[in-house]
């Protein structure tokens, strides 16, 4: 098949592989510390208020969505989250999540009739995902799901059929962090930006890049305190802001950089992310009463890839099995709560 340009590649048999992930998604969002969290990143690092600013110098061929106006300002809520279904002491090895929700956006919404009135960019610590496709991905839940064996059976199984994608999810999980506003962070699925009628547009994948560098990782995880990332972020907020530089970068090669296969890296020497977008976290003690009630208020908040304008529409195989789980998920946190 010849592949092109900004174009998805839906399978025959997503619908079945959507159900499927949905009916194991939810089986899986037991009670935790009171309540029923979410079905992925459960527990929160740090909930913050933030500032979105377009840049002035938006490429004119950017300019959609919420980067349509240069210097345009949005105020942002920002969750901080460890990628675990359950909640884990901060020092074990997992992805780390940064969940924007820019607020009051105007436009039409991805999903036809949405009511939706905000723009969520969902990103973690990794440029790719561990699994290629909605089929990969439900296979190895499939198998998780056997009682007794099933997550050392589910890891044999991806030694066996991709080492590649092992490799992606030992890398990531060895991965030791010092603060949640050290990390650079990916979209690693892709999006379109362009037209909402139009072909007009690029698929682009997302990225942040922190204003400050990492101070060295803790030489102890194991012995720091279960909340250390927490405590870092609040430390920093104490005293001084926290920048990223927000950037797109624009699929150039269609088979080198797939819609439909997270698990590749867009090479950034190939196409280079381009900085549209500044976020500001300003200072602010998440610790005071504000700070913890804004900290509850976001474990009842819903982030989602799909809570977006149609003109940041998601795309590939990953996104479209993630707007019917997300949805399921925070369906079962508001009715069980
Ligand atoms: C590139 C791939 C992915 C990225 C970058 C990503 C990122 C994130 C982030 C940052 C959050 C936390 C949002 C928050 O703080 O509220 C989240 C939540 C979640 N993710 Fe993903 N995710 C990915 C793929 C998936 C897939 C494939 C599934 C399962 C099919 C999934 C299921 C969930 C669920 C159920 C939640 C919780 C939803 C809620 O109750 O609010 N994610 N994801």
């Amino acid at each position: 098949m010849n592949l092109e340009l900004n174009r998805e590649y839906p399978t025959l048999d997503e619908a079945r592989l959507i159900e499927e992930m949905v009916k194991i998604a939810v089986g899986r969002m037991k009670p935790q510390q009171g309540r029923i969290r979410r079905g992925q990143h459960a527990k929160a690092t740090g909930c913050v208020r933030g500032v979105f600013t377009i840049r002035d110098d938006i490429a004119d061929d950017l300019r959609y969505g919420v980067f349509q106006k240069p210097m345009q300002v949005f105020q942002a809520i920002v969750r901080f989250s460890n990628s675990a279904e359950t909640i884990e002491t901060d020092g074990k090895g997992d992805a780390r999540g940064m969940a924007i929700k820019l607020m009051d956006v105007a436009g039409s919404p991805a999903i036809p009739g949405s009511t939706n009135r905000c723009q969520d960019f969902l990103t973690v610590n990794s440029p790719v995902f561990p699994f290629a496709t909605p089929a990969e991905f439900v296979e190895f839940f499939e198998i998780r799901e056997m009682p007794f064996v099933g997550d050392p059976l589910a890891l044999a199984w991806l030694a066996f059929s991709n080492y590649r994608h092992l490799n992606i999810a030992s890398e990531i999980l060895s991965e030791i962090v010092t603060s949640p506003l050290e990390l650079p962070y990916w979209s690693g699925s892709p999006y379109w930006l362009g037209s909402a009628e139009t072909a007009s547009g690029h698929a682009v994948k997302y990225s942040l890049v922190p204003g400050i560098e990492e101070t060295g990782p803790p030489q102890d995880p194991g012995n720091m305190a279960h909340d250390y990332l927490h405590q870092a972020l609040s430390r920093h907020l104490k005293t001084r802001e926290a920048v990223f530089e927000f950037r797109v970068q624009s699929q150039t090669d269609p088979v080198a950089m797939p819609v439909e296969d997270v698990s590749v890296v867009w090479d950034e020497a190939v196409s280079r992310p381009i900085p549209v977008a500044t976020l500001t976290i300003g200072v602010q003690d998440v610790d005071s009463p504000e700070g913890r009630a804004l900290a509850e208020e976001c474990e009842t908040m819903a982030f989602s890839p799909w809570n977006a304008m149609a003109e940041h529409r998601p795309m590939g195989g990953i996104n479209r099995l993630r707007q019917a789980v997300y949805l399921a998920s925070q369906a079962k946190r508001a009715a069980k709560n």
